[in-house]
């Protein structure tokens, strides 16, 4: 596990709540994370989500997963739990607006103690995100808690590769990215194991490295008024986060960064 003891949740609160979370939504839609649909599909048909099953999002963001799994996947109901309030106000305006309030509900919480009753979900779905989250060890014995015997934790999540980042890499990316700390998939299979469950599937979807050089031409060839109005025209920051996000599409060239796909089953 690489470090960056300085970011906690209020700072990632501050991302989402203000114009770089707004940033991310720019290039990446409402879906913010890698591969958008076809991501979401892929992880939906390898977590074997049901129709009329019922999950939780944790840090469900504006609740795009839980609106995708609700239409595509035709699931019963979604709970999402989301830290920043703005996310949760903006995604229970969407979910209305789109006509899926009742069966897309938010709690406004942290994702390791979520409050939600124990053993009462048939999945935990989490998508690019809890690489945001401090206690990894705290979160995914809470997604545990909360799936039935039997039940699923399915998410994608960015990860460290197989080829270990540097410390001043990992600090340059971990300060940058606003992650508190980054795992390897194998550290994420001991922590699913520790807790009884069973890890059905653990890979690099091979997304990553792809799908930088997109959001880098959105910004520079298509978005660059929108993103610049986004950051208040300021010239300068616009030039340091093409700088940062080419940084990220080497550590990701050099497999030091991957999106990493993990299904899991709670032992019966
Ligand atoms: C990249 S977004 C999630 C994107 C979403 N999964 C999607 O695919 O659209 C990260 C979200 O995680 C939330 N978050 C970060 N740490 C959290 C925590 N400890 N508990 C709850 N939410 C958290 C942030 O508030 C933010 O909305």
């Amino acid at each position: 596990m690489k470090l960056a003891p300085q970011i906690h949740l209020s700072n990632v609160q501050a991302v989402y709540a203000g114009p770089e979370g707004r940033l991310w939504e720019l290039l990446m839609g409402e879906q913010i994370h890698i591969g958008g649909f076809q991501s979401s599909m892929d992880l939906a048909h390898r977590g074997t989500i049901a129709a009329g099953s019922e999950g939780v999002d944790l840090c469900c963001c504006s609740g795009a997963g839980m609106r995708f799994l609700a239409r595509f996947i035709n699931v019963a109901r979604m709970t999402g739990v989301d830290a920043t309030p703005a996310m949760v106000q903006l995604g229970r305006r969407r979910c209305a607006d789109e006509g899926l309030a009742e069966r897309v509900s938010f709690v406004e919480g942290n994702a390791c103690d979520t409050g939600l009753a124990s053993g009462h979900f048939h999945f935990v779905w989490g998508e690019d995100a809890w690489c945001y989250v401090e206690d990894k060890a705290k979160l995914i014995a809470e997604a545990a808690r909360l799936v039935k015997p039997q039940g699923k934790i399915v998410f994608t999540d960015w990860m460290e590769g197989p080829s270990a980042m540097s410390e001043t890499e990992a600090a340059r990316f971990l300060a940058f990215m606003k992650f508190p700390n980054i795992l390897a998939i194998g550290e994420y299979k001991s922590l699913l194991e520790t807790n009884g469950c069973l890890v059905r599937v653990a890979h690099d979807t091979r997304r990553f490295a792809l799908y930088m050089p997109l959001y880098l031409d959105m910004i520079e060839k298509q978005l660059t008024f929108d993103a610049l109005k986004i950051i208040g025209f300021d010239a300068a920051l616009a030039q340091n986060l093409v700088c940062e996000m080419r940084f990220i599409e080497s550590l990701a060239e050099a497999g030091k960064i991957i999106q990493g796909l993990v299904v899991a089953e709670k032992a019966g």
